[in-house]
């Protein structure tokens, strides 16, 4: 099999550069070790910055997404029991939309299907070879068992964090920042109406807690746990008390609706960048490169961001033999990224309850979200980040 770019991985980024290279008149072939059915049900998070939710619209994907979405002009933040909005229209003149990750892989699996080009599901990508060289090779494993490869120009590792693309660039050529946290996020599905209009991010003494949603009758809410816990120490009952707890707002007259728990699970959270994200002709995008804790939902923001950047260069490449986009690519998304980590970093450290943590971290991130919530400089500098940086 021969393409011009074999990605691996159909997430948002691999799924995105596709369509963008379609609309380039670049060919792709896309390999994806799970079914559609899998990828289109994996339960993301569903926050999109304003430039993310333009590009599918501009790029002709974000139909059913302009009908579904919910607009949210601000978020809430709530600590000591009293709400304050960050209000984003007045702060940076933008929006985000609230619609799921995998809707927008929905969307973008249709409409390349409808297109009639390749995604190869359950397949599996067994290893990226002659990465260094100007015919870069993918070993694949059908569903059938048997074994091919595809042959391309460039290989763009979209294969998230524990894919083979990274693990093909040799030891030493490659640089590895991280940061593991002492808690993750019991996330849960809920039939209940969104108790708020607008997400609810809850700094608590036991621990954080977010508010949110995916349409006017489903409520997706987390709260921090150990990243030890067990699902299984988690019944139905447990989760809503310790919400009900961390959400509670008595002099609001605000309270938590319930429903039915259709889903739920444990995440565990981490930042991590490797650099730079271009060994030869192999490209990472997305989580293959970097990962950033959940607070915030930059994680598919980051990755659209990525393959905007990479389509440029791949059709400087192609339509005017120009390199020079390409051997900047990873310095280009590096300074996103970097800016992005900063802020999911800091939402997290200012939001959670640190297990090691003393009194004196306490008040001292009170401090933190009273000083957002005092002063319109910072309260800007947090809107700014959570909208969407501007695309260079
Ligand atoms: C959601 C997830 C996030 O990480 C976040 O910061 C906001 C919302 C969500 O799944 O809806």
């Amino acid at each position: 099999m021969r393409t011009q770019v074999g990605i691996v991985g159909a997430g948002p980024a691999g799924l995105v550069l596709a369509h963008l290279l379609h609309l380039h008149g670049i060919e792709s072939v896309i390999v994806e070790d799970r079914s559609r059915e899998y990828c289109e049900h994996r339960i993301r998070a569903g926050v999109l910055e304003q430039g993310t939710a333009d590009l599918l619209i501009e790029t002709g994907v974000g139909e059913r997404l302009l009908g579904e979405r919910l607009l949210h002009h601000g978020i809430e933040l709530r600590f000591e029991g009293r709400t304050h909005r960050v209000d984003f229209a007045d702060l940076t003149g933008h929006a985000v939309t609230v619609y799921g990750q995998h809707e927008v892989v929905k969307d973008l699996i249709a409409a390349r299907l409808a297109a009639g080009l390749p995604i190869l599901f359950e397949t599996a990508a067994l290893g990226v070879e002659a990465i260094d060289g100007p015919a870069p090779r993918i070993r694949i494993r059908g569903p059938d068992g048997r074994d091919d490869a595809i042959d391309c120009d460039f290989v763009a590792g979209c294969d998230g964090f524990r894919g083979v693309c990274r693990a093909a660039v040799p030891a030493g050529a490659i640089t590895a920042y991280e940061r593991v946290y002492p808690y993750a996020w019991l996330g849960i599905l809920a039939e209940a109406p969104p108790s708020s209009d607008e997400l609810i991010y809850t700094s608590h003494e036991r621990g954080f807690a977010l508010l949110s949603m995916r349409s006017p009758e489903l409520s997706r809410l987390y709260i921090q746990v150990s990243p030890e816990d067990d699902i299984a120490a988690w019944p139905d009952a447990r989760i809503w008390e310790e919400m009900h707890r961390r959400f509670a707002a008595p002099e609001e007259g605000w309270s938590l609706t319930e429903g039915p728990i259709l889903q739920k699970g444990i995440t565990a959270m981490r930042s991590f960048v490797a650099e730079p994200m271009r060994f030869g002709r192999l490209f990472l995008a997305g989580d293959a490169a970097h990962i950033v804790p959940p607070t915030g939902a930059k994680g598919m923001n980051l990755a659209v961001a990525d393959v905007r950047v990479l389509a440029r260069a791949l059709d400087a490449f192609y339509g005017r033999g120009r390199t020079d986009l390409l051997n900047a690519y990873s310095e280009a998304c590096l300074r996103r990224v970097w800016r992005v980590q900063h802020f999911s970093w800091w939402m997290t450290q200012m939001l959670h309850r640190d297990p090691a943590g003393n009194p004196f971290d306490r008040r001292r991130q009170l401090a933190e979200l009273e000083g957002v919530v005092a002063s319109r400089a910072v309260a800007q500098a947090l809107a700014e980040n959570y909208v969407g940086l501007p695309f260079e």
